[in-house]
């Protein structure tokens, strides 16, 4: 394949992405913020970012900003929150959620998670329900490793003197496991009718094993960059939550 036909896949995928999120933004925001037992699993994911007061997060892929209500919580007003997706639909619902919250230190941007539109270093990044929608999940997940390696701008900076921070993925994928398979069977349905585009996704190669496949490589990609990891699986393995501590660049005095 051509680099050339390589970037017009991409530019196809991303307005596939924009206009199958923009048409169903309203379903998928009760979705998210509604479906029995999300609520605990965003707090999990939050929690296993390590955030403290003060601290920098980005969410990347935040889509209506299911997320941002934890991520606000746990850098409080000090802190800062980015959430960044491609979508305008998605983000206009979460840009609302910020107005009515009226958090001054909480933002929404349009943008590609495979290029974070922020500059390091950040103290987390999240990606919930993302990076089974990535051509590259490993190369995303290593870029996202880096935001919170990137070196500092001055010694004064006080993320330099903290060791670390954690990157977390949230996804859901066909479980291994024999026990889950009647879950199984209702993953299948709900991923071919929420998973842009929907028609061209029934063919071969089936889209459960697509998505099972690059949720396994980010989840890999991860644990190669990550001095330490936590592993969680809920639903019969279904949902699963993997953080990954990442080592902060060292910065010289100046
Ligand atoms: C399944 S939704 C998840 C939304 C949110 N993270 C959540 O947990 O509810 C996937 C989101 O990822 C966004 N998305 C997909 N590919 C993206 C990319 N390359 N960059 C930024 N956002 C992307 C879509 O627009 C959509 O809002």
């Amino acid at each position: 394949m051509t680099a050339n036909a390589t970037a017009e896949d991409a530019v196809e995928r991303a307005s596939s992405v924009q206009s199958f999120y923009g048409r169903w933004a309203t379903l998928y925001d009760g979705l998210a913020r509604f479906t029995p037992g999300i609520g605990r699993l965003r707090r999990e994911a939050v929690a296993a970012l390590e955030l403290d007061p003060g601290d920098v997060v980005v969410d990347l892929g935040c889509g209506t900003g299911a997320n941002l209500p934890f991520l606000r919580d746990a850098v409080g007003p000090t802190g800062t929150v980015v959430g960044v997706d491609l979508t305008a639909g998605m983000l206009s619902r979460a840009r609302r959620l910020v107005d009515a919250r009226g958090w001054r230190n909480v933002h929404v941007v349009q943008g590609d998670a495979t290029r974070p539109p922020v500059g390091g270093p950040v103290d987390g990044v999240l990606a919930s329900f993302v990076v089974g929608m990535l051509d590259d999940p490993a190369a995303a997940v290593a870029d996202w490793c880096d935001l919170v390696h990137a070196e500092s701008t001055g010694a004064s900076d006080p993320m330099a003197s903290e060791s670390f921070g954690n990157v977390v993925l949230v996804d859901a994928a066909l479980s291994d496991r024999a026990v889950a398979r009647p879950l199984n069977a209702a993953f299948r349905a709900l991923t071919v009718l929420s998973t842009p585009p929907t028609l061209q996704f029934r063919y071969d190669p089936s889209p459960h094993d697509v998505l099972r496949e690059r949720v396994r490589t980010a989840r890999d990609a991860l644990r190669e960059r990550s001095s330490a990891t936590a592993h969680r699986e809920h639903l019969l393995g279904v949902v699963r939550v993997t953080g990954g501590r990442i080592q902060r660049a060292v910065v010289a005095p100046e």
